[in-house]
């Protein structure tokens, strides 16, 4: 799996040459065409403002094919954060991965298109709930998933994403560690370490909806499909997959194994996005939307740049605090020897 995003072609930093530009057959031509004028304002003051939109895996295809200048997972946005040499971060994803980016870069100007973009995850667990947590098991290191607010970041001992968790779990002394805030993560990286993992039960709103038994009746329903999950999915939904990892270890899953059939078990734009780049696979797509990520448009990153709003700010206090458990992870995760979460799993 590789940890790093995906850079777009140069056209997604000037104007649109939509001929030139495959991965745009995935949107109707209408659509496109009404998008057009303002695809084109939105690379122009890309490059009026010295901006960069990195794009979470979840944006809709309008978004990751087109502004978006690198789409990844929450790992990779966070180590091009950390490594761009652009003025200004859009942030086309939710508040934490804004936040988290602001966290890497405090002297960047860091805007999300609109700020009410939160995470069930991130909402589930408080700074408070850390110290409490820490009391109750004094000396135990503590994870916490990047889904969470910068607050719970200054309070633990390290970051981990969906990519690296077992990593970080692993590098860690003692024999217990206290992860939060995801419940089903933390379960997924307990079935792999020898280590106690104690866990907060915090779930994300959209994988915890996925079934086991609906991945059976897939499997009964279309032959010879792969069951590709994210570990946010509870364990009854993991034990039906042929591959776990985050967003970008799917997305690689399926590009170097091209299944003839594949469901992604995971928010739906993500097949959306992929589907174009492997026109040889099939894909099944049940549809979980993510509200959050749903509520970033064409027509918010462009106001976002017209206006330089909504910045993220984080009291520098926290933020030097958050970013020693940010820098810690993405020390861990510079490593080449990268086993994440997503290694494939025997069936
Ligand atoms: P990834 O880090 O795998 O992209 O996951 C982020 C997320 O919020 C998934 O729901
Ligand atoms: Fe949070 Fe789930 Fe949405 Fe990801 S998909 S941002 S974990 S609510």
């Amino acid at each position: 799996m590789t940890a790093t995003g995906s850079p777009k072609s140069p056209s997604a930093r000037i104007k649109l040459e939509v001929s030139a530009e495959p991965a745009l057959r995935q949107i109707p031509a209408e659509e496109l065409a009404a998008l057009q004028p303002t695809i084109e304002a939105i690379n122009a003051l890309k490059i009026e403002r010295n901006a960069i939109v990195l794009a979470h895996n979840y944006m809709t295809p309008d978004i990751y094919h087109t502004v978006a200048d690198i789409t990844g997972d929450s790992l990779a946005l966070a180590q091009e954060a950390a490594r761009t040499d652009a003025d200004v971060i859009v942030l086309a994803g939710v508040h934490f991965m804004a936040e988290t980016a602001k966290i890497t870069c405090p002297d960047k100007t860091v805007l999300i298109p609109d700020p009410e973009a939160g995470c069930s995850l991130a909402e589930s667990i408080t700074a408070a709930d850390i110290r409490l947590l820490r009391q109750r098991y004094p000396g135990v290191p503590v994870v916490c998933y990047v889904n969470t607010t910068a607050e719970v970041k200054a309070e633990v001992d390290i970051c981990c994403t969906s990519s690296n968790a077992l990593q970080v779990v692993e590098s860690l002394p003692g024999d217990r560690v206290i992860f939060l805030p995801d419940q089903y993560l933390g379960a997924w990286v307990a079935t792999q370490t020898t280590k106690q993992v104690i866990r907060w039960q915090g779930a994300c709103e959209v994988h915890e909806r996925f079934t086991g038994a609906e991945l059976r009746d897939y499997r009964a329903q279309f032959e010879g499909i792969s069951i590709i999950a994210h570990p946010e999915c509870p364990p009854d939904v993991l034990a039906e997959a042929d591959y776990v990892g985050s967003t970008s270890g799917m997305i690689n899953w399926v590009k170097g194994n091209r299944p003839n059939r594949v469901v992604m078990v995971t928010e739906c734009s993500m097949s959306d996005n992929v589907a174009v780049e492997v026109p040889d696979v099939e894909f099944i797509r049940p549809c979980n939307l993510c509200p959050h990520m749903k509520r970033i448009t064409l027509d918010k990153i462009r106001r976002s740049l017209e206006t330089m709003t909504t910045e993220v700010l984080v009291p520098a206090d926290v933020a030097a605090r958050a970013r020693r458990s940010v820098d810690r992870m993405l020390e861990i995760s510079a490593a080449p020897s990268v086993t994440a979460v997503g290694a494939p799993v025997a069936r």
